[in-house]
């Protein structure tokens, strides 16, 4: 089978960077048409150097990098620095980068993109706030015929919010994003914290990157070193949650995931529960099944998986 091609919609952060690091390590797997940037756990000027010094860090500088959004579509933006840092990349030191940020804004690359493209032919991989994919469908709703699928990291059910006790960050920094997006009727697989507080990273899988003894292998053992303070101090957890490399992870081996195709609808009113994604699993309304909702993975797997793809940068 051909790799599929990809567009990464991002705000990095340290998983964001592991995320990318997986599609540029799996080029017959996936072929990364570009990376759009946006305003989400750190402000768009620092995701879209964050982009670009990743890229960098394994010598990928032809790789297309975007900017977007700066801010949410009606919301003041709420940024995450106590969990990435103040560089949204804390932990490793790296260069600033060299190569180019495109000159064209990342929402009329996607627009055009798309609309260039075969019907279904490209799968959109959004790991932060989802403000630059619901531009691009509000403006030009006909490149909703060329994504295959929108494969995105948000939301959580059974595990509540990460960022106020319903909502997760990524739906909760702009959930009229999300309800645009979850009511495009495009093929849609949520990674929701319900599966990303399962991919954690251990100190032996921690130990794994580091014996790489490559710049990628260091970093990610640096990243990860970082950002797995806060959660092990929120939720007494063993370490690092890897949520947006989930989404990679996805589509190089979906049998690492199960999960449930149901319907997912995004709170945009109530102030207590803004951006909460309130998902059927159960059932219980008859309102019409829009996305696969993951809850489970193969979390060895997942790391044995990254960890050898990683040894390849
Ligand atoms: C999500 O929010 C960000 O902090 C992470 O990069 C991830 O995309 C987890 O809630
Ligand atoms: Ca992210």
């Amino acid at each position: 089978m051909s790799p599929r091609k990809i567009i990464i919609d991002t705000d990095p952060g340290q998983d964001d960077a592991v995320a990318i690091l997986l599609a540029l390590a799996s080029p017959e797997d996936i072929e990364v048409l570009g990376i759009t940037c946006v305003a989400g756990n750190v402000p768009l000027s620092l995701t879209s150097k964050n982009a670009r010094i990743i890229c960098e860090l394994v010598g990928k500088p032809d790789v297309k990098v975007y900017a977007g959004c700066d801010r949410p579509l009606g919301r003041e933006l709420v940024t995450a620095e106590h969990v990435h840092g103040e560089t949204g990349l804390n932990g490793p030191v790296l260069p600033d980068p060299t190569m180019p940020l495109q000159d064209m804004h990342a929402v009329d690359y996607l627009i055009e993109t798309l609309r260039a493209a075969a019907p279904k032919s490209v799968t959109l991989c959004p790991l932060g706030p989802l403000t630059n994919i619901a531009t691009a469908l509000t403006r030009a709703p006909d490149i909703a015929a060329a994504v295959d699928e929108i494969v995105l990291m948000g939301g959580g059910y059974f595990e509540g919010g990460n960022i106020t006790p319903t909502a997760e960050f990524n739906i909760y920094v702009d959930p009229q994003a999300a309800d645009i997006v979850f009511k495009s009727g495009i093929s849609i697989v949520v990674m929701p914290l319900d599966v990303t507080h399962k991919a954690l990273v251990t100190s032996p899988r921690n130990a794994a990157f580091r014996a790489l003894g490559t710049a990628a292998g260091t970093a990610v053992a640096e990243m990860t070193d970082f950002f797995e303070r806060f959660d092990k101090e929120k939720y007494g957890s063993e370490g690092a949650p890897l949520h947006d490399p989930c989404v990679t992870a996805y589509l190089i081996d979906p049998a690492l995931f199960k999960g449930r195709h149901i319907n997912v609808e995004i709170e945009t009113t109530s102030e207590l529960t803004m951006g909460m994604t309130v998902a059927d699993w159960w059932g219980v309304t008859d309102r019409p099944a829009n996305a696969l909702f993951i809850k489970d993975i193969d979390a060895d797997g997942f790391f044995a998986l990254l960890t050898e793809r990683l040894a390849r940068l």
